[in-house]
C-alpha cells in the first residue's frame, strides 16, 4: 500500500479524515474505504457499485477508455490470435502459460473428467421438454454439488482444484445434453479422441445414423470465441460467484449462482436478446426507426449488444468478433441478412449524437450472436455458450479467493428509505 492519502474534510463537522490510496499494477488508484464507517459514521453509496473496487485480483485488467483487454497481462489481441481455450483457461487459472508438458497434463485432465454422471442425465429428464437451456444448466451444475462430496472441501487447495477442473470439464457436456433434451435427441457422450471446441461440437451435433462432418472453419470460430469471453474481471456473474463464495458456499453453488447472473439480458443474455431485436428490425431500411426508438427512455428498448459499463472507447472483444464475422460468414459461405442489418445499424448508431455523447459503442454480443448462428446454434444456447466459456474465468476468481487472506464475506449496506419506528396495528384496527 502506498503511503499517499487523500484527505476528505465534512463541511458539517468540519472534521477530517485521511483515506489511505490503494494502487495496484495497472489501473487507476482507489480509495481504502474499510475503516470509514468505523471513523466518520458515514456508509459510502455506489449503487451499481460504479465506483467501487471489490476486491484485489491479479486475472484480468481492462482500461476501458483505452479498449485495453489482458488476461495475465497478455492482451486479447494476441491469445485470440496465438493462443486456444483450453490454454487461456489454464492461464486464467494458474497465471502463466503452460510448458508443453503442463500443457498435455491440463488437456488430459480436463478430457477425463468430461463425462457426467448417468443419474445427472436422469436428472435433465426431469425437465419440461421446452425448458430453457440456461435454466437446465444452472440447474444441473447446482446438482453437481450433489454428486461430488469428494471435492467439497474449499479448505483444501487439490479439492478446489479438482472442482475447477471438473467444472471446465462438465460444463459444455450438460449445455449439450440440456440442448439435445429440449430438441428430443438422445444425448451424445464426449469423446476423448477430440479436443474441448470440437468434442462440444459433437456433442451438439452428431447423431447416431450418420458420421458428422465438422468443419475446423467452426471449431476454430468456436475456440476464438471461447477465448474472447473466458474472463472480464468483475462483471457481474463473476461478482456473484465471488459474493457467494465469500459465503463458503461450495463451487458447483457458485458457478451455478454465477450462470443465473449471466442469463441477464444486461449481461450475458445480450447475444440471444441481439438476434431477437434484428429479427423484429427485420430489414436494413428499418434500422433508423429502431434507433430512434432506442434514444426514446419511454419506449423500454434499448439497442442489445450496445453501450458497456466499463468500455467507453470500444471493447477490444467486438473489434475482433465483428471482423471474426465477416470471415466466418464467408468461409461457410453464409449469406445470413442479419449479418446486414447488424452493420446498418452499427453504422447508423455511431453516427447518432445520441450514442457518441453517451459513448455507446457495439459490445462482445453484438456479433457474437450472427456467428453462433452461422454454426447452426440455436438462439436459446448462446447465452449458454457464453457460460461454457465464462467458466473458466469464474473459476479462476473463485481459486484466487480462496487463496486470498484479506477476503471475506461479502456484505453491502443499504440507505434505508422506508418506514420509522412504529407499533403494530392489530387486524381489527385497520
Ligand atoms: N441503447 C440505448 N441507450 C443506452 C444503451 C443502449 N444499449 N445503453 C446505455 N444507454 C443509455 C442509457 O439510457 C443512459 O442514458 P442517460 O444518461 O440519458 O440516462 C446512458 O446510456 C448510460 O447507460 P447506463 O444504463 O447508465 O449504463 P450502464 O453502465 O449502467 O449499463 C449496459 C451498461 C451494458 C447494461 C447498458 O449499456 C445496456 O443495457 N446495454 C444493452 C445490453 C447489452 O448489450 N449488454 C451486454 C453487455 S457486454 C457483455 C456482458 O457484460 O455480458
Amino acid at each position: 500500500m502506498s503511503e499517499q492519502n487523500v484527505v476528505l474534510t465534512d463541511s458539517a463537522s468540519n472534521k477530517s479524515t485521511a483515506l489511505p490510496v490503494v494502487s495496484g499494477t495497472l489501473g487507476d488508484p482507489a480509495l481504502d474505504i474499510a475503516k470509514l464507517n468505523k471513523d466518520t459514521g458515514y456508509y459510502t453509496f455506489d449503487p451499481g457499485f460504479v465506483s467501487t473496487a471489490s476486491t484485489k485480483s491479479a486475472i484480468t485488467f481492462i482500461d476501458g477508455d483505452k479498449g485495453i483487454l489482458l488476461y495475465r497481462g497478455y492482451p486479447i489481441e494476441q491469445l485470440a490470435k496465438q493462443s486456444n481455450f483450453l490454454e487461456v483457461a489454464y492461464l486464467l487459472i494458474n497465471g502463466e502459460l503452460p510448458t508443453p508438458d503442463q500443457s498435455s497434463a491440463f488437456e488430459h485432465e480436463v478430457t477425463h473428467h468430461t463425462m457426467m454422471q448417468e443419474s445427472l442425465r436422469h436428472f435433465l429428464n426431469g425437465f419440461h421438454y421446452d425448458a430453457h437451456p440456461m435454466a437446465m444448466l444452472c440447474g444441473s451444475v447446482s446438482v453437481l454439488s450433489a454428486f461430488y462430496h469428494d471435492t467439497l472441501d474449499i479448505n483444501d487447495p487439490e479439492q478446489r482444484r479438482l472442482a475447477a477442473i471438473r467444472l471446465i470439464a462438465k460444463v459444455p457436456t450438460i449445455a449439450a445434453a440440456a440442448y439435445r433434451y429440449s430438441i428430443g435427441w438422445p444425448i451424445r457422450y464426449p469423446r476423448n479422441n477430440l479436443e474441448y471446441v470440437t468434442r462440444f461440437l459433437h456433442m451438439m451435433f452428431e447423431v447416431p445414423s450418420e458420421p458428422l462432418q465438422l468443419s475446423p472453419v467452426a471449431a476454430k470460430a468456436l475456440d476464438l470465441l471461447f477465448i474472447l469471453h473466458a474472463d472480464h474481471e468483475q462483471n457481474a456473474s463473476t461478482s456473484t460467484v465471488r459474493l457467494v463464495g465469500s459465503t463458503g458456499a461450495n463451487p458447483y453453488a457458485c458457478v451455478a449462482a454465477g450462470i443465473a447472473a449471466l442469463w441477464g439480458p444486461a449481461h450475458g443474455g445480450a447475444n440471444e436478446a441481439v438476434l431477437k431485436m434484428l429479427n423484429e428490425i427485420g430489414s436494413a431500411d428499418n434500422v433508423s426507426k429502431a434507433v430512434e426508438k432506442a434514444k426514446d427512455k419511454n419506449s423500454g428498448f434499448r439497442l442489445m449488444g450496445f453501450g458497456h459499463r466499463v468500455y467507453k472507447n470500444f471493447d477490444p472483444r467486438a473489434t475482433i468478433i465483428r471482423e471474426m464475422c465477416h470471415k466466418v460468414l464467408a468461409d461457410l459461405g453464409v449469406n445470413d441478412p442479419m449479418l446486414d442489418i447488424a452493420m446498418k445499424l452499427e453504422e447508423v448508431a455511431l453516427k447518432d449524437p445520441y450514442f457518441v455523447e453517451r459513448k455507446l459503442y457495439p459490445n462482445v454480443d453484438f456479433y457474437s450472436g450472427i456467428i453462433y448462428k452461422a454454426l447452426k446454434i440455436p438462439t436459446e444456447m448462446f447465452t449458454v455458450m457464453f457460460a461454457i466459456a465464462r467458466t473458466a474465468g469464474w473459476v479462476a476468481h473463485w481459486l484466487e479467493q480462496h487463496n486470498d487472506k484479506d477476503s471475506k464475506i461479502g456484505r453491502p449496506r443499504q440507505i434505508y428509505t422506508g418506514a420509522t419506528n412504529r407499533d403494530y396495528v392489530p387486524i381489527d384496527k385497520r
